[in-house]
């Protein structure tokens, strides 16, 4: 089978394709064939040695897919030949087939395609969990999110939407934002031209949001935690900017409000019934048409290099998926 394969830490122009043994279904475990791998901004990372995951070369990006069932491992009685499924893997998903172990699928409801099911695993996964396990957000509260059309961000548009929120739109063009709004934002705030904390303050009318969504860090963290409103919870997602911001613990304490750490690949391991139910709510919507999992773009495997180029440098709006 073909495979992208990362042989040594570096930039997305050092991977490699090869073409490897198909795999075979372990106990417990069943070979999927991927019809769409979907790109994270971590994958941009994980090559180049820079995630908290270090896996040893030779391994394959893309950590979440959509496919079918092609073979059982012994054990198996939960899926069957043929069964659409949704996986995530830490890393991996860039080659026609992965052997995977039952406890890390779902199946796919009827009504929704591979393309916007590659998606939904770990990015409205990791959002879901933000929103709803650790902010418990609540209807009529404001939400703002930075990052707003990426990934995350995107799905912390609709999930924010979904669980009644005023949902403020955080970007960095007015191309993004205007994405933003056709997919649910109330409010929209360009952080590249315009002051956030003041922007802010100013959409919810001098209170600060009650709830931040934060996967881009930088610069945008400590103004965004300035603006936020009495007892807010600010989510710390990640850091595409680059830069790990430090906070100062006064404003925590000024504004009574708390800073929460997301780390979705940890949940998922203590708390599975949590996250099975996470991800079957996310798919139903998903089929319903209530989560839009916006495809941007899809590149054959071959052409994975110029995905990861367009992550990295700020051009997607919604997922990058990869077609094996
Ligand atoms: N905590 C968890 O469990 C968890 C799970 C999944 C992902 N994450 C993290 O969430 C973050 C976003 O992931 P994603 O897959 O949604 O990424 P994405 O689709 O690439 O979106 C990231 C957004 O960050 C903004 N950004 C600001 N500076 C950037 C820079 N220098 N390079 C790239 N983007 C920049 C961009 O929006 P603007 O141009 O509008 O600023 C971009 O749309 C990542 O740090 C990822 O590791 C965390």
């Amino acid at each position: 089978m073909k495979a992208l394969l990362c042989t040594r830490y570096g930039s997305p122009d050092d991977l490699e394709f090869a073409e490897l043994a198909e795999p075979a279904a372990g106990s417990g475990e069943v070979v999927v064939k991927i019809h769409a791998a979907a790109l994270n901004f971590f994958d941009t990372l994980i090559i180049a040695g820079k995630y908290q995951f270090k896996p040893a070369p030779p391994f394959s990006p893309a950590a979440e897919f959509a496919g079918t069932v092609e073979s059982l491992g012994a054990g198996v009685s939960s899926f069957k030949v043929g069964d659409r499924v949704v996986g995530y893997m830490t890393y991996g998903a860039a080659r026609e087939r992965v052997a995977i172990n039952v406890d890390k699928l779902a199946k796919v409801p009827d009504g929704l395609d591979f393309d916007r099911a590659a998606g939904i695993c770990i990015t409205y996964g990791t959002t879901f969990h933000a929103l709803k396990d650790r902010a418990a957000l609540k209807p009529g509260e404001s939400l703002a999110v930075l990052g707003a059309a990426g990934g995350v961000g995107l799905a912390a548009i609709e999930l924010g939407k979904i669980m009644g929120a005023q949902v403020i739109a955080c970007a960095s063009s007015d191309e993004k934002l205007a994405f933003a709004r056709k997919h649910g934002a109330d409010e929209v705030i360009n952080y590249a031209n315009d002051d956030l904390k003041e922007a802010l303050r100013r959409v919810t009318n001098g209170r600060g949001a009650d709830v931040i969504y934060d996967p881009v860090g930088g610069n945008y963290s400590e103004p965004a935690l300035r603006s936020i409103a009495w007892k807010g919870r600010f989510l710390v997602v990640g850091f595409a900017a680059g830069e790990i911001p430090k906070l100062p613990l006064n404003l925590v304490l000024l504004k009574g409000c708390d800073v929460l750490g997301v780390f979705w690949g940890s949940f998922i391991e203590r708390d599975p019934e949590g996250h099975r139910a996470n991800t079957r709510q996310l798919l139903d919507w998903c089929a319903q048409a209530r989560l839009s999992s916006h495809v941007h773009a899809v590149y054959p495997l071959a052409e994975a290099p110029a995905a990861l180029k367009a992550i990295a440098a700020r051009k997607v709006m919604g997922k990058v998926l990869l077609k094996p």
